[in-house]
């Protein structure tokens, strides 16, 4: 059976602050989507949050890009918003949706969207990865140790399924275009490109017989509206075992509290911090940035789950590594390499505050 899994995020109102939402936003899309699901236009759904966005995570048979889904999370976003966000006064009310009317998609219109429509397996294993405080380039590093990277992933080497290797097709976020490159032979070439995070990030992932195993989301809400507004927080679902990488490597990848951009004011790097759902609030300095990890089990296209893998002890040591990291990068305060490149800066408020020193530079003698 063909089953389309997609999951749509926005930061439609913080509670408090930018930390993270409020129970009753959370009511409310659970409220629409059963609805939807009692119509018949999803087959299940699950609605969480990692910080202060509201995830909608929605399983159908409509395909990727379906105008009656997208409109579904867009309706839902400006329903919560109008009757949730703004009567609570909460934290930037509905700061994702940037367009007032709905044109038949979400994507570019600031919620975070990642997609992928599949054959279910025998036996469907998927993780869905949601991260705050940082931008869709956080999920470079993993994806290439998950896919790519044999110290991780034992799979590489003695799984004959997965030994050709994976295609990984990365976006060039300045340019609008998309690159395939193939792992291992290519392997150089494509870390040449994702290291870079704030231009190239990886979109999506495929066994090299066609087979999807991730997809992600690139929205760069910067990027859309010219300036920092809102947060183009990332989304990603990668599919698990029988020739892909198991449960146990795909979170293997995230042991290590890689740098990732964002963090306060969207303005600094910092380390990367896999919590459980009870924990994904943002707190110290407005982060650290955060990732949530829920496995679910797909049974005709009903998400039978969560497991909150990152509720464990296993990552305890990961997320005290990233805290060390948090208190030494911190002491760096406005220095770089904590705030990020001037060039980076362009999207925030800085240029503004640089503005009124223009006319005060003199020549150098
Ligand atoms: C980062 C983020 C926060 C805000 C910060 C300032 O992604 O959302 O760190 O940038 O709290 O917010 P304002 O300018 O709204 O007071
Ligand atoms: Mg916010
Ligand atoms: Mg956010």
């Amino acid at each position: 059976m063909k089953v389309t899994i997609s999951l749509i995020k926005a930061d439609i109102g913080g509670w408090v602050g930018h930390s993270t939402v409020h129970p009753k936003q959370m009511e409310l899309a659970k409220k629409k989507l059963e609805e939807a699901k009692q119509t018949g236009l999803i087959l299940d759904y699950f609605v969480f949050h990692c910080g202060d966005d509201l995830q909608l995570l929605m399983t159908h048979q409509k395909g990727e890009e379906n105008p009656e889904i997208h409109k579904l999370a867009w309706d839902t976003f400006v329903e919560v918003t109008n009757k949730v966000s703004k009567s609570l006064k909460l934290y930037g009310a509905g700061q994702d949706l940037l367009s007032e009317a709905f044109s038949g998609n979400v994507r570019g219109m600031g919620p975070g969207v990642a997609e992928m429509e599949i054959e279910e397996r025998k036996s469907e294993p998927i993780i869905v990865f949601a991260a705050d405080k940082t931008a869709p380039s956080a999920w470079n590093f993993p994806l290439f140790k998950m896919f790519a990277d044999p110290f991780n992933t034992a799979g590489l080497v003695i799984d004959p399924n997965m030994h050709l290797g994976f295609k990984f097709e990365v976006m060039d976020t300045i340019e609008n275009k998309v690159v395939v490159l193939s792992t291992p032979e290519e392997m150089y070439d494509l870390l040449a490109l994702i290291g870079s995070y704030e231009r190239y990030v990886v979109r999506r992932v495929w066994r090299k017989d066609g087979l999807i195993a991730a997809s992600a989301s690139v929205t760069r809400l910067s990027l859309i509206a010219g300036k920092y507004v809102g947060k183009d927080d990332p989304v990603l679902i990668v599919r698990a075992q029988h020739g892909l990488p198991a449960v146990g490597e795909i979170l293997e990848a995230f042991s290590f509290p890689h740098l990732v951009e964002g963090w306060m004011r969207g303005s600094h790097n910092g380390p990367l911090m896999p919590v459980s759902l009870k924990n994904a609030k943002c707190t110290r300095f407005d982060g650290p940035p955060r990732v949530v990890g829920l496995g679910f089990q797909l049974h005709e296209g009903i998400l039978e789950g969560p497991n909150d893998f990152f509720d464990d002890p296993a990552f305890e040591y990961t997320r005290e590594k990233a805290m060390e990291v948090a208190d030494y990068i911190r002491r760096h305060g406005p220095f770089e390499p904590h705030r990020l490149s001037a060039e980076e800066m362009e999207y925030t408020t800085l240029p503004g505050v640089l503005e009124k020193l223009k006319d005060r530079f003199k020549e150098a003698e």
